[in-house]
């Protein structure tokens, strides 16, 4: 299902490394247009609507065996944490006065961040090497572990802006007044 490699993530893992070489060679040309391919790189930012998700969809099912190859060694294999952080569970701790776990599940407000974050900084050791399929298969397992969606949902561009957050009204938007 994701043997083929495809959308941004292994090209632009080469466009950046085609990228960096041409900026070592090259001081910043300030004032000059950034070329189309540089911008495009760079231009990945997905807002809390979800708007630019790109195509592909997949399980928590499915994610698991992306989980446990990329991610499990530093969150753990329930995302419980490991060498790095615990990234699920732990809904409902935050106002604890013992221990509070601050995971993707108990804190994040938008699903939406959860592609746009492991797509450009994840897995840590080696980030935008995942297809876009396999972004949306490790966030389908992260987002099952914690129970936010069942096992067998199908994420996608349209599924993914629709999951309600746990802590999604717990966040006061300091620039939209009322
Ligand atoms: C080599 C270790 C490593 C691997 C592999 C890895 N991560 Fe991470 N992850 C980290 C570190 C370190 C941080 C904290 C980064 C920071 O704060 O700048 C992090 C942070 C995160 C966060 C943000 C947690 C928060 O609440 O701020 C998420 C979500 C996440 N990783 C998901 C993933 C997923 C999904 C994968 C697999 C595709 C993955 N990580 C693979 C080390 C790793």
């Amino acid at each position: 299902m994701f043997g083929h490699k495809v959308l941004l993530g292994g090209m632009t893992a080469v466009a950046l490394v085609v990228a960096g070489a041409a900026l070592a060679i090259d001081p910043p040309k300030l004032g000059t247009p950034a070329p189309e391919m540089l911008i495009r790189l760079f231009d990945i930012s997905i807002p809390p609507d979800g708007t630019g998700l790109p195509a592909g969809q997949a399980t928590a099912k499915q994610g698991e065996a992306v989980f446990m190859a990329r991610c499990a060694a530093c969150h753990g294999e329930r995302g419980e944490g490991a060498t790095n952080d615990r990234i699920a569970s732990g809904i409902g701790t935050l106002q604890d006065e013992v221990q509070t776990f601050k995971t993707v599940g108990s804190y994040w407000p938008y699903a939406t961040t959860l592609f746009d974050y492991v797509r450009r900084a994840m897995p840590y050791n080696a980030p935008l090497s995942l297809t876009d399929e396999e972004v949306y298969a490790a966030i389908a397992y992260v987002l099952f572990l914690s129970r936010i969606v069942g096992e067998t949902d199908v994420i996608d561009a349209k599924s993914l802006p629709a999951v309600k957050m746990p802590n999604r009204d717990a966040f006061i938007n300091a620039y939209t007044p009322g």
